[in-house]
């Protein structure tokens, strides 16, 4: 059992807390954002609220409650849960209908869930040993700029991988030049070609809050970064393929299929930049 957060109220997770009718769960009508908890602290949540607000305003739902009030929520649920390393999950959905409508009113009030829970089972191994990917068509809408709760092509595509062996999903658009890198199920992708860092650039795919920071770090450490569509055919020139998200970090990629990378120094140097800033990190004052 875990104490979450829905609405203002503290709950036991097994309590009956969101309503039948709410839009978040008969169409997925919501947002959520996931946070790192690292020695109790949320590694830049600033820049993760900042993100759901943003979309939030473009999907039309209210954002109830300010970074200090989440952030003291959480203060509260990793003191309740006894947990200071984990995850934070933000849900925010638009709320709740009398009947299942799709036509939606401009005044409900949203449901926000807040969540400590401790952080996904992965194998510690992988940063060091590195990880093998497999493509997959990136089956989704044309709102993947936003953290959108509807993740059914993204479980999909997650489970068909992971029942093959592999860590995580390359997913792939077609265009008239071929097949284009996206992004992971549940990760960013960056590639480094023996110069310079390239990374797919955001069109209609999530702006990382781990990428923006190692695009960051790679500016600071004096490494070129350029962001254009990267295609599948051009993978094979690729010295190393770089896999980042909140929980991944800086994960380097040893494998897409059957093709072979070397596990490179600059994903082991972003890493330990990474690292560092995210020790460094103090959300809140
Ligand atoms: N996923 N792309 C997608 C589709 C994602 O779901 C995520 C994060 C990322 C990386 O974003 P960030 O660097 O802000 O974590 C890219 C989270 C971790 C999740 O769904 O659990």
């Amino acid at each position: 059992m875990l104490y979450i957060f829905v609405n203002g109220k503290i709950l036991d997770s097994e309590s009956p807390a969101i309503k039948v009718f709410d839009r978040g769960m008969v169409f997925g009508d919501g947002l959520y954002d996931v946070i790192k908890m690292q020695n109790g602290n949320f590694i830049f949540l600033e820049d993760h609220i900042e993100r759901m607000k943003k979309s939030a305003k473009f999907f039309g739902i209210k954002f109830p409650y300010d970074l200090e009030e989440i952030f003291e929520i959480g203060q509260k649920l990793s003191a309740m849960n006894d947990l200071k390393e984990g995850e934070l999950y933000l849900q925010l959905t638009r709320g709740v209908d009398i009947i299942r409508d799709h036509v939606f009113e401009d005044d409900y009030e949203p449901t926000f869930v807040e969540i400590v829970q401790p952080v996904r089972k992965m194998n510690p191994e992988i940063w060091q040993v590195g990880a093998r990917v497999l493509l997959h068509p990136d089956l989704r809408h044309n709102f993947c700029e936003h953290k959108t709760t509807d993740l059914l092509p993204n479980v999909i595509a997650k489970k068909y991988v992971r029942s093959r062996g592999a860590y995580e999903a390359l997913m792939f658009r077609t265009d008239e030049g071929g097949k284009y890198v996206t992004e992971g199920a549940s990760s960013s992708y960056i590639f480094f070609d023996g110069e310079k860092i390239i990374a797919p650039k955001i069109e209609n795919i999530l702006p990382g809050i781990t990428r923006i920071k190692v695009l960051w770090l790679a500016k600071e450490m004096d490494i070129e970064v350029e962001e254009r569509r990267v295609y599948i055919d051009e993978l094979l020139k690729m010295k190393e393929v770089i896999l980042l998200s909140t929980l991944s970090r800086v994960l380097p990629i040893v494998k897409v299929e059957n093709f072979e990378f070397k596990k490179g120094e600059i994903a082991k140097k972003l890493d330990v930049a990474f690292m560092d800033l995210c020790a460094s990190h103090l959300s809140v004052k």
